[in-house]
């Protein structure tokens, strides 16, 4: 544990309960953490590496704006980073290593993908029993329209040899002490796509340094990991990387394991793609109204799959109706959705949410627990009091 205070905001947010529901993390204690400028509002869930989490209730625009957006890192970010200096070389397993400026990467045709980032390890917080960890909620997760180059074209200027089959990024964060550098892989089909980008804009504006500037990666529909921020260098490799945020980082079991259970390093594999999932903005948890005319807002996403419903039920989880799903809609983005509900009489309610997508997945009603609580999609719900 780095810092005091990020124990106690890590302490704070681990607060999870057992059986059909769940007590939300401790949030009003971790908000009363420092404000970051640009990030006003935001969860702070560390401050030696920052980690900000955006509230739910900032969970419902379509495009986040950039001070709603979620910022993961493992590490420091880079302190003196001269764009004018900066370069990116692509090398390894190619016939014709080269690098670019930013002002190469800036001449180049850009696309662009809006795509939902979600953080591996968000709703970390509702696992039981507790896993260590950020202790992140509901909200490392955020949709922003990415612009760059795409990666297929820098690779092919470079001539893949047959055995490029991994492309690894390495980032520039500073590296404190003994920590291993942030350096990830993924495979040669993934990186040709024609969605994956080196991205050097977000919502139109030039990456901020929170996000990466002055390029990252951009692998939509995949965890948040895969898109390395800070990039300095591509290199293309015969095997997966295998330093320490491929394995022991970022790694499922392959089969179901029992709550609390440890897993053998073999049997378990490098996430890539997003689950299905939804959760609830609004009303907020805990909430009383006296309104008879409810909406339950809230957003949906599936990774590379697309969202076909959400359903939503009042009573705890015995009936489920459709919510209706907004128009706004792209390939790798969430789908926001709302359920008009008029409670028939005053009381405690427990509202759930469940997504399902064009992969035929639904949101469990229970996250498959793993040891480092990753990829956690149950149900999402709220308790709010309906006065009478
Ligand atoms: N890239 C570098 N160089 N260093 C990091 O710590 N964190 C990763 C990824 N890229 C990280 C990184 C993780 S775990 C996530 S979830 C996303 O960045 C978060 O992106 P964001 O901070 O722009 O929301």
């Amino acid at each position: 544990m780095s810092s005091r205070r990020e124990f106690l905001q890590t302490i704070a947010g681990a607060v999870v309960a057992g059986g059909a529901t769940r007590a939300l993390p401790a949030w009003g204690e971790v908000e009363a953490g420092p404000s970051i400028s640009g990030k006003e509002g935001m969860i702070v869930r560390s401050v030696r590496f920052l980690d900000l989490e955006a509230p739910a209730d900032y969970l419902t625009s379509f495009i986040t704006p950039v001070p709603h957006f979620f910022v993961r890192n493992h590490m420091h970010e880079p302190s003196a980073l001269d764009p004018s200096q900066w370069k990116l070389s692509i090398g390894g397993e190619v016939d014709k290593p080269y690098s670019l400026t930013l002002a190469d990467l800036a001449k180049l045709e850009a696309r662009n993908v809006t795509n939902t980032l979600e953080c591996a390890g968000n709703g970390r917080a509702f696992h039981n029993p507790v896993v260590p960890g950020v202790q992140w909620g509901k909200g490392a997760v955020g949709t922003a329209r990415f612009s760059g180059p795409q990666l297929k074209m820098l690779l092919e200027r470079a001539q893949l040899k047959s055995s490029a089959k991994h492309v690894m990024f390495r980032g520039l964060d500073d590296v404190p002490g003994k920590v291993p550098p942030f350096i990830r892989s993924i495979p040669i089909e993934k990186a040709l796509e024609a969605d994956t980008l080196v991205a050097t804009k977000m919502n139109g504006a030039a990456l901020t340094r929170h996000h990466g500037f002055p390029a990252r990666a951009m692998v939509p529909g995949w965890v948040g990991a895969a898109s390395c921020k800070w990039l300095t260098e591509i290199k293309l490799l015969d095997k997966p990387f295998d330093g320490n945020f491929m394995s022991p980082g970022y790694r499922m079991p392959n089969q179901p394991v029992k709550p609390g259970e440890a897993v053998k390093p073999e049997d378990t594999h490098s996430i890539t793609a997003l689950g299905v999932k939804s959760v609830i903005a609004s009303p907020a948890d805990g909430a009383k109204t006296k309104s008879k005319s409810i909406t339950v807002r809230g957003a949906a996403w599936a990774g590379e799959a697309d969202i076909t419903k959400v359903e939503i039920s009042t009573d705890g989880g015995d009936t489920w109706n459709p919510a209706a799903l907004d128009a706004e809609h792209a390939r790798y983005a969430w789908r926001l959705w709302s359920y008009q509900w008029k409670p028939a009489k005053g009381g405690d309610y427990l509202i759930l949410s469940r997504a399902t997508d064009s992969h035929s997945r639904t949101q469990p009603a229970t996250a498959e627990w793993n040891p480092s609580g990753y990829l956690y999609n149950a149900y999402d719900q709220v308790k709010i009091h309906v006065e009478a």
